[in-house]
């Protein structure tokens, strides 16, 4: 069936792996990918699919309510996947009102949108919300997020993406509007801008650069391969039931040191260096202010109802993801130039 999509945030890392995904699974649908390019969105992410004739790049800011209410307006969106987002917990420490205006303020203005263009007749409509399990809050040593875990947001990031749940859930409550939201654990995987624990650690291993560890470094997260968290996304959107929500995990803890640790003898083997020679790097830094302490997803909803589990185990993910940083190297040359030196230098100065 011919469907127009809106894509938000496709220009970025989780954003451009949906967009590759339904640009080349849905020839009939016509993918429309909006993105303000901040620093976090880069085109080159999408070089393979950027000339497909089911493909359309614009770029918008989502905190401008007008010029999102005419794009609705001129392509009719059937369906909306919204990623658009400012997605680092230490950014959002240091200035949360882009947190706030992005994450707020923006999905605000897209269901406004939606529901402008949609008036009520809901047939074949669907507003998707991309979320996270740092809503949730943080988790003891045991236990796991599940559906029904009531939302505790500890960070700026957290609270911003727990008020734009609300604002969707509401949204569908009170003006009947089609929605679903999936709240996603922590994804890795190619095309990850590298202020992220793992791509920043690839860089800095390939660059003897100390590696920063947080606090103790006992700190848990879930850890799921990008391209899966693709294929629940589409999984989700085609069958997913309306009104519902998903946790999307990997059935994957890791304490930070540990995984770290993994990282580092891969890193080894692949650069041709000496056993522990990367691990020497490991330097333990001074903790993020409110870090929670762990996060750990019950993904069995969407494995039962819908069929989903990840594809990919977390070894040959890993492995998959240092080559690819490895073997981009331009790529991420022109993600590390310019104003990321003096992010970089703020943060672990
Ligand atoms: P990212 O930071 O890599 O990409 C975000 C994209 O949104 C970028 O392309 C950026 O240019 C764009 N953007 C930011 N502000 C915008 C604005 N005002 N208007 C239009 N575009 C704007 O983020 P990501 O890691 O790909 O995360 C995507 C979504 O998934 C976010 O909603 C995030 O909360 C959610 N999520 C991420 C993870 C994770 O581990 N990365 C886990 C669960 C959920
Ligand atoms: P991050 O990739 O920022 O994701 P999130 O905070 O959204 O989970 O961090 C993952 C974990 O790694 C988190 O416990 C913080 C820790 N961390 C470090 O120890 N050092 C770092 O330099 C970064 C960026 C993260």
């Amino acid at each position: 069936m011919k469907k127009t999509l809106l894509i938000t945030g496709g220009a970025g890392f989780i954003g451009s792996h949906v967009v590759r995904l339904f640009v080349n699974k849905y020839p009939d649908y016509q993918i429309v990918n909006l993105d303000a390019l901040t620093y976090a969105g880069n085109l080159e992410n999408l070089k393979d699919i950027e000339n497909a004739p089911n493909y359309t790049f614009v770029k918008e800011d989502i905190t401008n309510a007008e010029g999102i209410s005419s794009l609705f307006q001129q392509y009719k969106f059937d369906g909306v996947i919204h990623l658009a987002a400012e997605s680092h917990v230490d950014r959002s420490i240091v200035d949360p009102n882009a947190f706030i205006n992005t994450n707020v303020m923006g999905t605000a203005n897209l269901l406004n949108a939606a529901r402008e263009l949609w008036n009520g007749d809901y047939e074949g409509k669907l507003f998707y919300h991309i979320s996270t399990d740092e809503v949730y809050g943080s988790l003891g040593d045991t236990g796991f997020f599940l559906e029904t875990t009531s939302y505790d947001p500890q960070s700026p990031y957290s609270a911003s993406k727990a008020a734009s749940d609300h604002l969707v859930r509401a949204y569908g409550n009170t003006y009947n509007m089609p929605f679903v939201v999936t709240n996603c654990s922590n994804n890795y995987g190619q095309n990850q801008f590298p202020e992220k624990l793992i791509p920043l650690f690839i860089n800095n291993i390939r660059n003897k650069k100390p590696l920063p560890v947080y606090g103790d470094g006992k700190y848990t997260r879930d850890w799921l391969y990008v391209v899966d968290h693709a294929r629940a996304i589409d999984t989700v959107y085609h069958n997913g039931k309306q009104g519902e929500t998903y946790n999307i995990g990997g059935f994957n803890e890791w304490q930070n040191i540990e995984l770290i640790k993994v990282l580092c003898t891969q890193m080894d083997e692949k650069l041709g260096r000496q056993e522990g020679e990367s691990a020497e790097l490991i330097t333990y830094v001074k903790d993020r202010p409110g870090h929670d302490r762990r996060y750990a997803i019950d993904a069995n909803k969407i494995k039962n109802e819908l069929g989903w589990e990840p594809s990919v185990t977390f070894e040959e993910g890993l492995s998959k993801t240092i080559d690819w940083y490895l073997e981009n190297q331009e790529w991420l040359d022109h993600v590390t130039s310019g104003d990321y030196q003096k992010y970089y230098e703020k943060q672990y100065s």
